[in-house]
């Protein structure tokens, strides 16, 4: 009887210190852990939205490195707008052993791979600018959600007009029929900023009693060039019936100015995006568009890199950045425009 005492107690003993031991290790570890590996990978490399965000993240990895005395190592890879590379970039970072990985990802439906790997190898992920839909980021505690939230942005967006209405109508209805003409540029179809910008954006200008219109529309996938061609051909349609162009992010705003600019065109359409890059800035201070809203893209770049390296030193991420459903963070924006 004793004996068996003797051995429980043994057992109870070593599962005591064994887990001590092993508490004391991986603080250790923590502790002492001098470097961190951090892969992102980007949807496209050549998005000027995407780009800001990117030059943002490599100065957060400096002043981190200055702040902390942590070195930081920071891969940024392209997708080149394809899933299969994406998928194939996480699984270089996994064999690479990275502390943590950052995702714009191509096709916000088709995260469930990159997570279940991820959640193999005990990786956290924070995506970005491209939400998973969200009965994938309900499968792991480690899976982060750094964004904008797309109403506020468009309801920014549409109120740029609406004061812009209240103080002049003849500002937009430069034709005095009594009736707002617009057409409208949007992103991807796939897209949540996209679907979400467009619907509010229109139901804002109407709640603040802008009298409208649609002329016409067209998706020209967040890119200059793409709406550019879309404008040229709206010159030729509706020759003097436009009067203001939404788009839902400013490279499109860039793109239907430079159309018009392109053509000559002396009738003052007002045009207006979302994202206030410095190309966008740009173009309000120049007079090519009307109105952004700017979101904080440093703020952004600091959230994600923040969850990161805090993700990798396996620290409490919640200290570090406030998050909402333990995951999600909206970065702030405001609306800017000329008078
Ligand atoms: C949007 C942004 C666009 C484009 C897109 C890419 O939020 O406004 O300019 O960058 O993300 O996912």
């Amino acid at each position: 009887m004793r004996r068996r005492y003797g051995v429980i107690a043994a057992i109870v003993l070593l599962l005591v210190f064994g887990g001590l031991f092993y508490q004391g290790m991986k603080g250790r570890e923590t502790e002492h852990k001098r470097s961190i590996r951090i892969g992102v990978t980007l949807y496209r490399g050549d998005d000027s939205f995407i780009n800001t965000i990117r030059a943002n993240l490599e100065e957060q990895a400096k002043e981190y490195e200055k702040e902390t005395g942590i070195k930081v190592v920071m891969e940024i890879v392209d997708a080149k707008g394809n899933q299969n590379t994406q998928d194939s970039q996480v699984d270089r970072f996994i064999s690479l052993g990275y502390d943590a990985i950052c995702v714009n990802i191509v096709d916000r439906s088709m995260a469930s791979n990159i997570i279940s790997k991820a959640m193999e190898a005990d990786l956290p992920v924070v995506f970005f600018n491209r939400e998973p839909v969200e009965e994938d980021m309900r499968r792991w505690e480690k899976l982060y959600y750094v964004g904008e939230n797309a109403k506020e942005s468009a309801v920014l967006q549409g109120n740029i007009l609406v004061d812009a209405y209240k103080k002049d109508p003849s500002s937009l209805d430069f034709n005095g029929d009594g009736k707002v003409s617009y057409a409208l540029l949007e992103g991807e179809n796939s897209h949540q900023d996209s679907l979400i910008r467009t619907e509010w954006s229109i139901q804002t200008l109407k709640d603040g009693g802008v009298p409208l219109e649609k002329i016409t529309g067209g998706m020209a996938n967040w890119d200059r060039s793409q709406a550019s061609a879309w404008m040229e051909q709206w010159i030729l349609d509706y020759p003097d019936q436009l009067e203001v162009v939404i788009c839902n992010n400013d490279d499109m705003a860039l793109g239907a100015a430079d159309a018009l600019e392109r053509n000559g065109y002396k009738r003052p359409v007002k045009i207006v995006g979302i994202d206030g890059t410095p190309q966008g800035l740009e173009g309000l201070r120049s007079g090519k568009i009307f109105g952004t809203v700017q979101c904080d893209n440093r703020e952004y770049a600091s959230v994600i890199f923040k969850i990161a390296a805090a993700a990798s030193l396996s620290q409490d991420v919640q200290k570090e950045v406030p998050l909402y459903d333990g995951k999600y963070y909206e970065c702030s924006q405001k609306a800017v425009h000329a008078d």
